[in-house]
């Protein structure tokens, strides 16, 4: 008896993150609607964790999705897509396994651009970086999370007046941890290159870089302390047990239309009202009180190897089509020359699926025209998974993406 309850209170005390011992990813290859039938509603029963597409409602026949399968029903799925002659393969046979060697260590004390940083250090690494270039970065705070976290802002180019700016942000979504080390590499080459590196001093001269390292920072955490696969905010909800919307489906963009859930439960789920989210509403104030001197707005996910632009919420072409285009296809084409690796571009709707709410379609239709969605490595190997290993290529390939687009908005706007 005593030995029990002592056992429970320390399982209670170090409050272990939940483990995915024996969890499998799916890769499923629908060939025609029926199979596209067989696998929503193995989605609601099964309980599937959507990884790409991000919601069951998003599959389409002769596009591939993955899709997290919880252990105990990892058998039955698998014996399902057999019966129903559904193409699949395994692309993760045990995440745990997976998680484990995502990360080199798990000790770690101080920042590092080739680890995934928690947030305090991220937090650390950001005062630091501005108190240590003063002529170059800035830290102000952009807002507040719901659970009451800091959102801080870096403020990075060489000061000077009425300068246009590029507004990037990283860590929308929890789970994609290599996208908050982008925005950290990124303000870092900008820091070593200043002075050193023509473009980059250049870009630096000519325009201020706003760069938020993570967004959704109660999101993040809770994937640091408690459930690695966690995507949403992490805010309270009426009526229901449910935690958390989508931060990139609660813009104000064609908002819950297509492509978004109005059910609290799921993982797009659109929110209550446009900007219901702390992080959201801060993000928009900041780009509407600036929107004059912001001339283009980069966020940046994971996983798919996608440059995308607008419009998400609908198939139809931006008025800036051609140029937007042009822009991604040469910001592409610089990346894939470093390491080869592969990118597709083009409108969200026709290049992803359509899904409204988001950001860049919001920043777009609210008047900049430079707005692109990043989807960087990989295309589900690891998935969200994505090994330490693959930070510095990542961000190598992705600043070449950036600095193209920097370079096209320097010269035309
Ligand atoms: N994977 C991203 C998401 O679903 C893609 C965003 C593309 N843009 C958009 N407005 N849906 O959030
Ligand atoms: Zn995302």
């Amino acid at each position: 008896m005593w030995k029990i309850l002592i056992l429970v209170s320390i399982a209670a005390v170090s409050a272990e993150p939940r483990a995915f011992h024996g969890e499998k990813v799916f890769r499923v290859f629908p060939q025609d609607s029926s199979h596209v039938e067989v696998i929503k509603s193995l989605a609601e029963n099964a309980k599937l964790d959507f990884w790409s597409p991000d919601s069951p409602d998003l599959v389409q026949a002769g596009k591939t999705a993955d899709f997290r399968a919880e252990s105990h029903v990892s058998l039955d799925v698998q014996a399902l897509l057999e019966q129903s002659e559904i193409p699949y393969e395994i692309i993760i046979d045990n995440l745990q396994e997976a998680l484990e060697k995502q990360r080199d260590s798990n000790i770690r004390a101080v920042h590092s651009y080739e680890k995934y940083n928690d947030l305090d250090t991220i937090n650390a690494w950001s005062a630091n970086i501005a108190a240590q270039n003063p002529g170059l970065v800035s830290r102000s705070q952009l807002g507040t999370s719901y659970e009451g976290r800091p959102l801080y802002l870096l403020k990075v180019g060489k000061s000077g007046t009425n300068k246009r700016a590029i507004f990037i942000d990283c860590g929308f979504h929890a789970r994609e941890w290599v996208s908050p080390a982008f925005c950290q590499w990124f303000v870092k080459e900008a820091v070593n290159s200043y002075g050193v590196d023509s473009q980059f001093t250049n870009l630096l001269n000519n325009l201020d870089f706003y760069v938020l390292p993570v967004l959704n920072v109660d999101g993040y955490v809770y994937t640091w302390t408690t459930s690695r696969m966690w995507r949403k905010t992490r805010s309270v909800n009426k009526n229901t047990s449910c935690i958390g919307t989508d931060p990139n489906r609660n813009f104000n963009a064609g908002w819950c239309t297509v492509g978004a859930s109005n059910r609290a439960c799921d993982d797009t789920y659109c929110g209550a009202t446009p900007e219901s989210e702390r992080e959201t509403k801060a993000l928009a104030d900041f780009i509407r009180a600036n929107v004059g001197r912001i001339k283009a707005y980069l966020t940046v996910h994971s996983y798919s190897q996608m440059l995308l632009f607008p419009y998400s919420y609908s198939y139809s072409l931006a008025r800036d089509h051609t140029e937007l285009n042009n822009v991604a296809k040469g910001a592409v084409s610089a990346l894939t020359a470093l390491y080869g690796t592969k990118y597709t571009y083009g409108p969200g709707g026709t290049t992803i699926y359509l899904a409204a709410g988001g950001s860049d379609d919001w920043a777009y239709d609210a008047g900049v025209k430079y707005s692109f969605t990043f989807e960087l490595r990989d295309t589900g190997r690891y998935g969200f998974a994505l090994p330490e290993s693959q930070i510095k290529p990542t961000c190598e390939e992705t600043l070449l993406a950036v600095k193209y687009i920097a370079n096209h908005v320097m010269n035309n706007s």
